[in-house]
């Protein structure tokens, strides 16, 4: 027979994410002309009280007398309490209610506290042990029951052996104080709680380490479900994505491996195999030799707006999603469009060139407004679009082309045919994206029809424009001003050379693909590529992704996800339903979306199923991957 498991549970920094004392005393100290003086030195004795450098009965008298409490404290600091239990024990609230007679909290804290916040979470009361305050006619504490083993040094051993617990003990905790537990062999094992804090003193001396509840119910299978603990998902970020991007999975519970520049492909096809979710800017190719090593990948990030570095259709036959930030900097590149055209129309790059060389010429010969004059946004996009609406707050007539039916916003007018919008506009501003069948799509041929005297910018892609056509068209004085932030080849680092026909035209700005580049872009980038893929982790939902067919999910209650990805063949569906029919399975939700390559079906099922029905979904053939969230 298996031995009963016992486990003891540590209250400060491991039940909650903080330590009781020093929030009440930031509560005590509230008005007290020394604050953050007295609740520093609170943290600092507590910490060597941790760390075992201070006695524990020094360390709680010492900062009793700096706190002062008062019963009256006691409401407001239970109410903080009850918001700052750690994340990981908050989403297992079914461990504490099933193990419950089993389940002891065991601390140097004090019982007034410990107790309210406990209960909630199902704890029985005869097994939370903890010391209780002395408190004068007054409320006030004057000491602490100092009869309780617990205000003792080796307090928690001393209870534990009192309780003479029959089976196998396993200690949860953070300090120096719950791994004396096992030291003094009245525990199995010592598994040191990180997700609040992490003490090197503590965690050496760990039989485990574990970033969070989840973690420790996995390693003794204790979970309800077959869930897999965040902190065994390998994040593996590359090309110095945006710190918010780390922040953001780290504080998920994710584990998070960074590297700051590029990987080669022999490089990443090494290091991918553990990994994940995979994030990258536009230099790391992710190839078919990549991905065949890539067996846990879930998703890829591309922090970044293009995603050609990717190879999308072997990412999708293994089921891997990626998502990018297609409208991160939207607003910087469309703001960059704005100032162009008007330093263009201006003509004020002339202007200052000559000023540096000591020429003063003052005139107004050649510079206009932009109020009035007609834009022709070619591509009407998210940038398109956007400009649109910028542009004709500023006063100007925007005609747009587009290859496919976009609403008109504003007063926009759409044109028929892009010669018409050459024809007509002052300053023509290019936002198609990068097909290939875009290639040279403004030639000759293009500026002829072209007003003379028009302003051209192109800040979507380098091969769109036939370069020495552009050029003799500057020359020539059909174009007035032009300005080029993209380029059919561009430099791999700042070290190259920047060679062009382009360089030295009149009225002329070339600038190095940085259209898209402000800080607010690149943390926007940072905070939208990281939502994507913890909502497709958490949820499945797929909107957004780039190579996957996008569905948009309701939020999962009380049901558990099943999420299936296949080959689309006809009949899978068929085939899954069968699988939960068989199985007297109730559907609560289901929803299908396919592309040419992949069908992806998600189930929403009620709370119970068995084993087997999750091995008969996996086994159905033409099944790339299948998951299950509860
Ligand atoms: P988007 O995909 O939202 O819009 C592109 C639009 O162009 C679509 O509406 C599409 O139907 C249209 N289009 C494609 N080919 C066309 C054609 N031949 N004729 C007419 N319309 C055509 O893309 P978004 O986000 O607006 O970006 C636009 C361009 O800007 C992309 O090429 C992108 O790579 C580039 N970009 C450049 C940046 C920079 O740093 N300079 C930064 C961000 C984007």
């Amino acid at each position: 027979m298996q031995a009963q498991k016992y486990f003891i549970i540590d209250f400060d920094s491991t039940f909650t994410k903080v330590e009781a004392f020093d929030v009440l005393a930031s509560i005590t100290l509230k008005d007290h002309p020394e604050k953050l003086d007295k609740i520093n030195q609170v943290v600092e004795i507590t910490n060597r009280g941790m760390s075992g450098e201070l006695s524990f009965r020094e360390s709680l008298e010492q900062r009793l007398r700096i706190i002062a409490p008062e019963k009256r404290h006691l409401p407001e600091l239970i109410k903080e309490l009850k918001q700052l239990v750690s994340d990981s024990f908050k989403r297992n609230k079914d461990f504490f209610q099933k193990w419950a007679p089993n389940i002891y909290v065991i601390s140097n804290g004090f019982k007034e506290f410990i107790e309210p916040v406990v209960t909630e979470y199902g704890i029985i009361p005869e097994n939370i042990f903890a010391n209780t305050f002395v408190f004068n006619k007054d409320g006030k504490v004057i000491g602490f029951d100092t009869n309780n083993p617990l205000s003792a040094n080796n307090g928690k051993v001393e209870q534990i052996r009192k309780l003479n617990l029959p089976g196998d003990v396993y200690v949860i905790g953070d300090g120096y104080t719950d791994y004396e537990i096992k030291h003094s062999g009245l525990a199995n094992k010592f598994f040191a709680f990180t997700e609040n804090v992490e003490r090197a003193s503590v965690t050496s001396k760990a039989d485990h380490i574990t970033p969070s509840l989840d973690e420790f119910l996995f390693l003794n299978k204790l979970n309800t479900a077959i869930s897999y603990p965040k902190n065994r998902i390998q994040v593996l970020l590359l090309e110095n994505v945006h710190p918010v991007a780390v922040q953001l999975f780290r504080s998920e519970g994710f584990h998070v491996e960074t590297y700051s520049a590029a990987m080669t492909e022999d490089e990443l096809a090494e290091c991918i195999k553990n990994v994940s979710v995979l994030g990258i800017r536009s230099k790391t190719m992710v190839s078919q030799k990549v991905l065949e090593q890539a067996g846990r990948l879930m998703a890829i990030g591309a922090f970044c707006i293009g995603t050609n570095q990717i190879d999308l259709k072997a990412a999708t036959k293994k089921g891997v999603a990626v998502f990018n930030a297609p409208f991160s900097n939207t607003r910087s590149v469309v703001e960059m469009a704005i100032a162009l055209m008007i330093v263009l129309i201006r003509n004020i790059v002339e202007k200052s060139n000559k000023m540096h060389q000591g020429i003063w010429d003052k005139s107004a010969k050649g510079s206009f407004e932009v109020r009035g004059k007609k834009l022709g946004i070619v591509g009407y996009g998210n940038i398109g679009s956007q400009l649109s609406v910028i542009a004709e707050s500023l006063g100007m007539q925007v005609l747009y082309y587009d290859r496919e039916e976009k609403l008109a916003l504003g007063n926009a007018t759409k044109c028929k045919r892009l010669s018409d919008l050459f024809e007509q506009a002052d300053i023509i501003s290019m936002h198609v994206d990068g097909r290939a069948a875009n290639e040279n799509m403004i030639q000759a041929e293009a500026f002829k029809k072209m007003k003379d005297g028009v302003i051209f910018i192109n800040l979507s892609r380098g091969h769109i424009v036939d370069i020495k056509a552009l050029r003799d068209a500057v020359l020539s004085g059909k174009v007035a001003g032009c300005a080029v932030d993209v380029f059919p080849y561009e430099p791999v680092s700042n070290n190259e050379e920047f060679i062009s026909e382009l360089r030295g035209l009149p009225n002329t700005i070339l600038t190095p693909h940085i259209g898209g580049s402000t800080l607010e872009a690149q943390e926007n980038i940072g905070n939208f590529v990281p939502a994507r893929l913890m909502e497709y982790i958490n949820t499945g939902c797929t909107s957004n992704s780039v190579n996957l067919p996008n569905l948009t999910l309701p939020e999962l209650e009380n049901a558990h996800r099943l999420i299936h990805m296949h080959h689309n063949v006809p009949g899978i569906l068929a085939k899954i339903n069968q699988v939960l029919a068989s199985h007297g399975i109730n559907i609560a939700g289901q929803y299908l979306k396919t592309n040419e390559d992949i069908g992806y079906v998600i189930t929403d099922i009620n709370k119970e199923y068995n084993k087997e029905v999750i091995s008969e979904l996996r086994s159905i053939e033409q099944t790339i991957k299948f998951r299950i969230l509860y």
